[in-house]
């Protein structure tokens, strides 16, 4: 990824920013040598006139140095604040083409560290660098001309100091570096795990696992306090031992210099401005090592956000050879799939799958949990891609459509569905936006949710809390079928998404299924053998593989596996018959 991409549109604010220091400096290392031109000329030959002409030329100093002040504190955080924002789009649109493959790989507190607290970093260290890098060894370098331009032989106090400031901020500078990074990895982990609790704060609650959350939480926290306080410190000795070496220094200006003033050699005034020289000198190698010291943390926060940026899009259509063909009949077909989550794992999740579904059918799917049944659905629609064979709709890879234009043909309602935040009517406009009220009521007829819907006092126009707590879980189901149907699909998939709805409101779903969607291939995973008994085929999946495929009669008559569900659900009704 190109850092410059961030800066360029902005670089003037990241020229000026600098620029504007440059004259706040020029006035800092000028001031002291007008001072000692007081003293030394002014006063002492008692010039009146002298003493205010330099001192108006100090007021204009001083204005001028506020200007560039104020100037380059404007434009670094013009530039820090734009290049912060650029990023944070960019890195979010980034996490937007992810797959799930990708999203598998990072948690989502991750994710929104990266987003948030990583960016932060990179904008704080980048107003810092716009401020610094030209303040700091400007400032050194103009104090250090000054000093010994005014009193060389002074100077050489300073031959000795600064070395060894500079080692002992070599030595901080390496303890701190990885101190900052694992601070950094804690405070993600922290991050997770409050993510991870607050999303799931319902089931913590049902399950009355607060205190396994708090002790958690506990933990992280204390890991964070743990990094934090080894790596400030490393910090906490800086200050006091730069102080030290500063106090020392001047310890020993005022030795040698004061015997200079004593004996006539330096002017009282030079003495004066000598000492300011020497601190001006100190404090910049103190921003020195401050800066040093964030560029470790910045340095930890762009490896994340590069990691992020530069992660594979994994299932990329850009070489797609059929870009603009559209899902017109709904025919699918797997020849030899083969699949796993993990690539470098023994097990299959799907074994070497072979099947064909016409445009039109209605195709049930039934085995036991974790036999891969939303896995297999998931190929259709390309949420994840076989690692060998290949899934055919309409006779064309999947591969070999835009993600659009596949995603358009193909209505999924997932096993986890989730709906947002804001009205049913704006949850149901997903699956097409120009939807009309009367295709909206229509959509959320056929999947028996306009009865609901209706009752409540705003209808349509009822707010989802947070995604929907304040609708029950067959609600919930129903307004995700409408939302999907809403799409019109030509091939729609049901992920187990009438397990909370009642039987009776079920068989009327698959009721206005048959009647409206008669053209949509309908492939339905259910648990419960009687949603789908009437399709025109069952595939029966265990442990990864299909082990049967054929009507209900069919089954019944000759699949083991098959006859066993049956039984083991249907059986008891019958005797309660
Ligand atoms: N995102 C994932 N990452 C890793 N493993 C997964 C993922 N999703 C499902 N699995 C695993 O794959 C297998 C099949 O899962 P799934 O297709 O969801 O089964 P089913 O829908 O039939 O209950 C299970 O063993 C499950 O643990
Ligand atoms: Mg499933």
């Amino acid at each position: 990824m190109k850092w410059s991409k961030y800066v360029k549109p902005y670089w003037k604010y990241f020229v000026l920013g600098p620029l504007c220091m440059i004259v706040e400096v020029l006035g800092e290392v000028l001031m002291p040598k007008w001072y000692s031109r007081i003293l030394n000329i002014g006063i002492e030959n008692h010039d009146v006139g002298f003493i205010v002409l330099t001192c108006l030329l100090m007021v204009l100093t001083a204005l001028l140095m506020m200007g560039g002040g104020v100037g380059g504190a404007w434009f670094g955080s013009k530039a820090a604040v734009n290049f912060a924002g650029d990023l944070r789009r960019d890195v979010y649109a980034k996490v937007q083409q992810f797959s799930f493959a990708n999203i598998d790989k990072y948690s989502t507190g991750s994710l929104v560290t990266r987003l948030t607290n990583d960016v932060t970093q990179l904008m704080n260290f980048v107003n810092m660098l716009l401020r610094m890098f030209l303040r700091a060894p400007g400032m050194m370098i103009g104090a250090l001309i000054m000093a010994i331009s005014m009193n060389p032989s002074l100077a050489r106090v300073l031959a000795v100091t600064i070395p060894l400031i500079a080692l002992a901020e070599v030595l901080i500078i390496r303890a701190g570096f990885p101190r900052f990074g694992a601070m950094q990895e804690k405070m993600d982990h922290l991050n997770s795990t409050i993510q991870e609790s607050l999303t799931n704060i319902r089931v913590v609650k049902s399950f009355v696992r607060e205190k396994h959350e708090d002790e958690k939480f506990a933990r992280s926290n204390q890991a964070l306090k743990d990094a934090a306080m080894r790596a400030l410190g490393v910090v906490i000795f800086m200050m006091p031992m730069m102080m030290l070496l500063m106090n020392l220094t001047s310890v020993a200006v005022t030795w040698f210099g004061g015997r200079q003033v004593i004996a006539g050699t330096m002017p009282l005034g030079d003495f004066n401005a000598f000492l300011t020289y020497i601190t001006q000198i100190l404090m910049s190698l103190m921003m020195m090592s401050m800066l040093f010291m964030n560029s470790s943390r910045a340095l930890a926060s762009s490896r994340r956000i590069r990691e992020v940026m530069e992660e594979e899009i994994d299932l990329p259509d850009e070489h797609a050879a059929h870009r603009d063909a559209l899902v017109t009949r709904g025919e699918v077909e797997f020849r030899n799939v083969s699949f796993r989550y993990y690539k470098n794992s023994e097990n299959k999740v799907l074994d070497d799958i072979s099947l064909h579904i016409d445009a039109g059918e209605t195709v049930g799917v039934i085995g036991s949990t974790g036999c891969g049944k939303s896995t297999l659905v998931s190929m259709i629609p390309r949420l994840y891609d076989a690692d060998e064979g290949s899934v055919l709709v309409d006779g064309i890879d999947v591969k070999d459509y835009s993600l659009y234009n596949l995603r358009e043909g193909v209505g999924m309602v997932l096993q986890k569905n989730v709906l947002f935040s804001g009205t049913i009517a704006d949850n149901l406009r997903w699956g097409d936006e120009r939807a009309t009220d009367e295709e909206m009521a229509e959509a959320a007829r056929s999947a028996q949710a306009d009865g609901f819907i209706r009752s409540f006092a705003e209808g349509y126009e009822t707010e989802l809390e947070q995604g929907g707590v304040n609708v029950s879980g067959g609600q919930r189901q129903r307004l995700c079928i409408a939302r999907a149907l809403l799409k019109r699909p030509k091939i729609l998939i049901l992920d187990d998404s009438t397990s909370a709805v009642d039987t009776a409101t079920e068989a009327s779903i698959r009721e206005a299924f048959r009647n409206e969607l008669r053209d949509a291939t309908k492939i339905i995973i259910a648990q419960r053998i009687t949603s789908v008994m009437e399709a025109d085929k069952i595939i029966v999946m265990d442990d990864g593989a299909v082990t049967g495929i054929g009507t209900h009669e069919e089954l019944l008559a000759g699949n083991s596996a098959y006859q066993e569900i049956y039984h083991s659900q249907m059986d008891g009704k019958k005797e309660a018959v």
